[in-house]
This record gives structure tokens, sequence and C-alpha cells, in this order.
């Protein structure tokens, strides 16, 4: 990280990209999940201006239609940034998101993006705050995005690697360890989700259904524990057929989509040892687990030769 200080030229921060492996969704409910960091970053800068207040300029590169469509929650979202910072919203600067993560529903975009600001200003306010501040701020910035954000995206950001997370009063972060990082392949849809109205969507179907929803949410929590057992493990097999059932999960709920469970289907029958939707849903990303560059690759093509975007990464890093 670049330390420099205000009135000098540029202050940065990163905030990773995030996979979730198990429980988007009903993590809102304080039903267990599991996420893991990705490789992939956002990088924020700051620096000086002389006039104009607040700048955003947004350089990441994402599916056509993304920024603009977000560009109400972004404008919320550093507003509540800045707040939480106590920083003025008149300040005379220049925020530029950029770096690799391409921005697209599913992968954390908004997290990392909240997380890489709250870190650029932490450094160019030299406010000192520790990653547990930087946390809670992105969080704030998440809901700008969101609306009821459950905490898990920021967490991935901030903090990286592959978490055991349930919300809560005091929200719960365990780091789970695996032997070595495990190849996964993220298939984008192209099409942008909308987080907010997938979870509202959720909550209305939950409330018309109490009984069938919350049966459905006791599996997830079932699962969930035999997810994190089987990391601990390092049954990587096990894993891949949980992430079968948790998908079987998140249809029943209503959050998958035909684009979805197509790719979902084409990485299984490339190979994969499990796949699901991953975030948001309802569009977004799918993720496959491809233990090893082969299977990665043969994955990957898979999806590739149907048309659709992937981003090659690793869980566990
Ligand atoms: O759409 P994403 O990648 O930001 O993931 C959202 C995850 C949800 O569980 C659906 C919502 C949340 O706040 O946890």
């Amino acid at each position: 990280m670049n330390i420099m200080t205000r009135g000098d030229i540029m202050a940065e921060g990163k905030g990773y990209g995030k996979c979730i492996l198990f429980n988007e969704h009903f993590v809102v409910y304080n039903i267990p999940s599991i996420v893991s960091a990705i490789g992939d970053y956002t990088l924020a800068t700051v620096e000086p201006t002389e006039s104009g207040g607040v700048q955003l300029v947004d350089n990441r590169p994402a599916t056509p239609g993304y920024k603009e469509d977000k560009l109400e929650h972004q404008k919320d979202s550093l507003r509540r940034i800045l707040d939480a910072m106590d920083i003025n919203q008149d300040e005379n600067l220049k925020i530029t998101l950029g770096g690799e993560l391409y921005c697209a529903s599913g992968v954390g975009a908004s997290a990392a993006s909240c997380t890489a600001m709250a870190r650029a200003l932490n450094e160019y306010f030299n406010k000192g705050f520790d990653d547990d501040r930087i946390n809670d701020i992105a969080y704030e910035g998440e809901k700008g995005y969101h609306g009821n954000p459950s905490g898990v995206d920021n967490a991935a950001s901030t903090y990286g690697g592959l978490i055991w997370f349930v919300r809560g009063e005091n929200n719960i972060f365990e780091p789970i360890s695996l032997n070595e990082p495990v190849e996964i392949v993220m298939g984008n849809t192209g099409k942008v989700a909308n987080t907010k109205a997938a979870v509202a969507g959720v909550k209305e179907r939950k409330e018309k259904e109490p009984e069938r929803y919350g049966g459905l949410f006791e599996d997830a929590r079932k699962l969930a524990l035999d997810a994190r057992k089987a990391l601990e493990e390092q049954d990587i097999k096990k894993v891949g057929e949980l992430m079968d059932l948790n998908h079987r999960l998140l249809q029943q709920i209503e959050v998958s989509d035909e684009s979805l469970d197509m790719l979902v289907k084409t990485a299984r029958d490339a190979g994969a040892v499990g796949a699901k939707m991953t975030g948001g849903g309802l569009g977004g990303y799918m993720v496959a687990l491809t233990p090893g560059k082969e299977l990665q690759d043969r994955v990957a093509t898979a999806i590739e030769e149907k048309g659709f975007k992937v981003l090659r990464t690793k869980i566990g890093v």
C-alpha cells in the first residue's frame, strides 16, 4: 500500500472480490455461510482536487450496463462511507476505482469497492483505522447497495481467506484453512442482477410460506455444518456434492434462474466436482469447484464455448 498523507499526491487501498461457497440469502437470516476471498481485487486511489467536492471516477472493468445500473446505489454508498468515516461530503478530492476485479453481480464487486475506498480514505486522511473498523465502514457502504446486507461480502473483502460467517448481534467470523488453494471457475451469466430485489423476494416468499421456507432454512443450516467439516477434512469431493445440494436449495427459494442453471449444468457436464450459483442470483455469477489446472481449464472452456465469460481463480488463498 502506498502510504501518503493528505495534501500529498495520492493514497490507495485494495478490496478483494469474493465467492460465496455456501448459503447466500440464507445468511441474511443468521444461517451460517462460507465465503472465500478470491485473488482479483478493486483498487481505489484518492487524490486532492482544487474544487468540485468529491468526484468518483469508475474505471473498473464491468459487465455492460453494470455501472449505469448501480450508479445511484454507488452514490448512496459513498455518502454512507464518508459519513461513517466522519469526512465532510464537500471535501475536494477525486476517488478513482480500478483494479482487475471484473464487476458483475455475485463476485462481491460492491463490497470490494467499499473496502478499497475505506482503505484509501483511511490512508489519505491518516485516520489510523484497523481492519475491524475498515470492515464496519465497508459494511455501512454496502447498505447503499443491499439495504440489508449480511456483512459476508465485506468480511471476505477486508480479511481475505476462507471464512465461516454467521450474522448475529455480534457477527461470527472464523477462518477455515485449506491445506492448499483449490481452483474454481466463476461463470458470468452477463445478466446484471439486483441483489436488493432478490433479497426482498426471498423475504416476501418466506413470509407467505413460513413452513416450507422454515424447512429449507433448516436444511441450509445442516448443510453449512457438513460443508465446514468437509472443508476442514480437505474432502473436496464432498464439498462439491454439498455445493450441488446448496444450488438445489437456492433454486427452491427461487433465486436461481435459467441462465445460472444452464451454466451450472455445463460445468457439471464438463466434470466439475460441484457447481452452484453464487451471490445474489437471478443473473450474476455461478461457481464451479474444479481442483487442478486441467479440470479448471476444461470447465472454463466449456462455459466459454457457450459464449460466456469466466474467471479462473482459487479459493483458500
Ligand atoms: O450479490 P452479492 O454478490 O453481493 O451477494 C449477496 C449475498 C446475499 O446473501 C444474497 C445478500 C447478503 O447480504 O448476504
